[in-house]
């Protein structure tokens, strides 16, 4: 080697280490922070806030409820999943006959169901209080926000109860209204209620698997009818990428009946995976979704929350099998929790999530789990049963629903649990350069 070419190398050598260390720390110091780097910097300004005798920022002001401290009373940390249903007389929080936004199907008291003892227990977390439903805070908190859900017919279930629960602030109802002019019970694949007061929407997009779901790709097998892309969002996530709140929910949909056997199978990439189980299958859903998350969504303006599994309730056999559940009008109040609470789905999301955490300390995936798992697994009681059909006509008993819940009724709960989790990440995020009051 020449002496001209060694002065050469190196200087090659040196401009490429100098490139490769500017983009690192381009990358640093222009990726999003997470949302843990958004707290930690939300307390340091508190603290500096504080320190300085200065009057803190507005949001800081409000107290927050008990429920909202991190940490509980009592000897233990405040778990809002962990705890017992307790009798409250002054539930439910609505009356349906007063909520326009129900389907029929959930109208048990109108369709006849004779007891209403299960629209009367309270959640009570075991170390902390939650916060009362405030529908009108609440409302004013999303002012000029958009709140979505995204999954099955038991996301649905709970988007109605978000609806009457919201709308119980609101005495002329028809300032609320789809934004489409669709009916409620008509099916359109998406639905958004506008709540006009306050430039509010509410939607619901039904995608029961959360991942895309296309044709085969060419040459597959010919029972291969339809393929879940396992590594892409619904189709319909452009539209929901950019709300404020988005709750997921799945689960259901991932068994045999609903997908191998309607020809139903898994894609990754351009390939259809035959040997694919439900668990790798779901568990690969999962991870797409929390790619997406922390690809396209922006963790200081949206909250992302991941409503686990609600267990279903067919005592004595399965849906159209013999199951039945008409006559449950007590909750399992006591005791260990019931077979139900064991859900591979809830134990997979829960693993991914703990494995991406551990992984990646400071960039673990901003979503919240609303665990509502254990505590519906005790709610037995709570399902539409035979009055499911409309008023007056109870369903056959062959053809009763141990899956979808009565409203009033056991998904107002969650509600009451995301309401909880929302004020809690509010308040964390109000100082945020776009404040949500505008
Ligand atoms: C529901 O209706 C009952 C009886 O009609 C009434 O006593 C109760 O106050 C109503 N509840 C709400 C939340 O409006
Ligand atoms: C409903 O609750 C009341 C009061 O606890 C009780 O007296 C009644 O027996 C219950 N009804 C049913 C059908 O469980
Ligand atoms: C209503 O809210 C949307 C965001 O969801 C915002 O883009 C729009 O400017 C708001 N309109 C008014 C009149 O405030
Ligand atoms: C959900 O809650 C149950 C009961 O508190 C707990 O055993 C489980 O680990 C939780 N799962 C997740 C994913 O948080």
């Amino acid at each position: 080697m020449k002496p001209v070419d060694k002065v050469h190398s190196a200087t090659v050598f040196i401009f490429l280490v100098v490139s490769v260390l500017c983009f690192f720390f381009y990358q640093q110091y222009s990726a999003v922070p997470s949302a843990t780097d958004w707290v930690a910097g939300f307390m340091e300004e508190q603290r500096l806030a504080e320190d300085s005798n200065e009057k803190p920022p507005e949001a800081l002001e409000e107290r927050p409820p008990e429920a909202l401290k991190e940490e509980g009373r009592g000897n233990g940390p405040c778990d809002l999943f962990k705890g017992k249903w307790v009798w409250d007389e002054s539930y439910p929080l609505y009356n349906s006959t007063d909520c326009p936004f129900i389907d029929g199907g959930f109208r048990c008291e109108e369709n006849g169901r004779p007891d209403n003892n299960y629209t009367k227990w309270r959640w009570q977390p075991a170390h902390c209080d939650m916060p009362r439903f405030d529908a009108r805070g609440m409302l004013e908190r999303l002012r000029g926000r958009r709140v979505a859900f995204v999954g099955d017919s038991i996301g649905r279930n709970q988007w109605e109860s978000l609806l009457c629960l919201l709308s119980s602030a609101v005495a002329d109802k028809s300032s609320i209204y789809e934004v489409n002019g669709s009916p409620i019970t008509k099916h359109r694949g998406f639905l958004s209620f506008m709540f006009r007061t306050f430039n509010c929407t509410v939607e619901y997009y039904r995608a029961p698997f959360l991942v895309a779901q296309s044709r085969p790709p060419p040459r597959s097998p010919g029972k291969v009818r339809a393929t879940l892309r396992l590594d892409f969002m619904d189709w319909s996530s452009s539209r929901w990428r950019t709300a404020d709140v988005i709750v997921f929910n799945s689960g259901h949909w991932w068994n045999y009946e609903k997908t191998l056997r309607s020809g139903y199978y898994f894609q990754v990439g351009n390939r259809v995976k035959m040997e694919m189980t439900m668990e790798q299958a779901y568990r690969k859903s999962i991870e797409t979704l929390l790619d997406w998350v922390g690809r396209d969504v922006n963790p200081r303006k949206t909250l992302v929350v991941l409503r686990s599994y609600a267990p279903i309730h067919f005592r004595s056999g399965d849906w159209k099998k013999g199951g039945s559940c008409h006559k449950e009008t007590l909750p399992d109040l006591e005791g260990p929790p019931p077979a139900e609470a064991e859900n591979w789905a809830l134990r997979v999301a829960g693993e991914v999530i703990s494995e991406r955490a551990r992984r990646r300390r400071r960039h673990r995936p901003p979503v919240e789990v609303l665990n509502v798992t254990q505590l519906t697994a005790r709610r037995r009681d709570g399902h539409a049963s035979v009055y499911n059909l409309g008023p007056g006509k109870a369903a056959p008993l062959h053809r009763q629903d141990c899956s979808h819940w009565c409203l009033p009724g056991v998904p107002d709960t969650w509600n009451e649990l995301l309401h909880a989790v929302f004020l809690r990440w509010d308040l964390k995020n109000h100082h945020s350069l776009t404040p949500a009051g505008g």
